[in-house]
């Protein structure tokens, strides 16, 4: 096989017609099949030499087929640009904005070591999120079933649930994984810690699946003391979103608040191989995060006291068990 020539590896085209196209709802416009690139530009608001030249560069890559001339449908690998996903991952007027431009600092961020997120937007990333709620939203319900689909419940081997009938979820989004996972074990109560605007969410999402007799919603930042005395903390998708000071700190306050019994759970934090790259993700870009291998992992959970007494390799994804060292 050939390897990719560097105008194929280097190319911009693609990503930001993909994203654009997105934007302005094409996609959903092609629901039905086939249309004129004029009537798509009518439709959408925009210009139709240059939809025509962007649809037919997608057609080239495999999204959109080319019936005749200007005339253009979904292919089957197309579907994916359809729905409330793609709108929020990829669309520009979004978070999905905010995660395309970011790339954009890369250089920088690698220069310094460090995010320059804030240097571009004006503030960090979370305090972007909650300086324009409207993206505080979008990024709520991208991270619930609308961009990443029911969430699995299955974040423990059965045996490891034994005698747990608290938890906490620490920074637990707009609460879709912890409503999941109270249906899923009517024995269990839980508490979700959150900054405000999500937190507000959260509420509503608990008490539309029926489960605000079972569940608590704490509006306060996860560096500040956690709510104590839970048999399980959960952090989902936290630790790979910072570097080591702050995620060792927050660690600390999950083995603070569970003390000599409670068990910290962290998922999609750790990779099953030290030595395999840990990958350019956007939170390298947006906050300076990243997965660590299980030797770096273990080491970060050492500093806040914690040992990490298993891996499991759950549906759910790999969740690391740490209790106190
Ligand atoms: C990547 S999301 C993960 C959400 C959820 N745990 C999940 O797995 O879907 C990170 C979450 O951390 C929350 N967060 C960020 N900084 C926080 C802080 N200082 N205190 C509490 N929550 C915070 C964000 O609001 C966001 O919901």
């Amino acid at each position: 096989m050939n390897a990719p020539s560097l105008e194929e590896l280097a190319d911009l085209a693609t990503p930001w017609a993909i994203r654009v196209v997105i934007t302005l709802g094409v996609p959903e416009l092609l629901a039905d099949g086939t249309r004129s690139s004029e009537d798509l530009a009518v439709a959408a608001g925009c210009d139709a030499t240059y939809l025509r030249r962007m649809l037919a560069h997608l057609a080239g890559r495999g999204l959109f087929r080319q019936e005749r001339p200007g005339w253009f449908a979904l292919t089957e690998a197309g579907q994916q640009l359809r729905g409330d996903g793609a709108r929020l991952g990829y669309g520009l007027d979004g978070v999905g904005g905010r995660f395309a431009h970011a790339w954009t600092t890369l250089a920088d961020a690698v220069r310094e070591g460090r995010p320059v997120y804030a240097e571009k937007f004006g503030r960090p990333f979370w305090e972007d999120l909650a300086a324009h709620p409207e993206l505080s939203a979008d990024f709520d319900a991208m991270m619930g079933p609308a961009g990443h689909g029911e969430p699995d419940p299955r974040i423990l081997p059965e045996e490891a649930w034994a005698g747990a009938s608290t938890i906490v979820d620490v920074g637990g989004g707009a609460g879709y994984k912890l409503a999941a996972l109270l249906k899923a074990r009517p024995e269990l109560r839980g508490t979700l810690v959150e900054l405000p605007p999500t937190a507000a969410r959260a509420e509503q999402v608990l008490a539309e699946a029926g489960l605000a007799d079972r569940s608590e919603v704490v509006a306060q930042s996860f560096f500040d003391p956690l709510p104590a005395g839970a048999d399980l903390y959960l952090l989902s998708s936290i630790i790979n979103d910072f570097p080591d000071p702050e995620a060792a700190a927050i660690l600390t306050r999950c083995a603070e608040a569970a003390g000599r019994t409670g068990r910290v759970l962290v998922r999609g934090a750790v990779a099953d191989d030290d030595h395999q790259p840990s990958g350019l993700e956007v939170e390298l870009v947006l906050l300076g995060g990243r997965v660590r291998g299980p030797d770096e992992f273990a080491a970060l959970a050492a500093r806040a006291g914690l040992a990490v007494r298993a891996l499991h390799d759950q549906p759910a994804g790999l969740v690391a068990e740490l209790i106190p060292d």
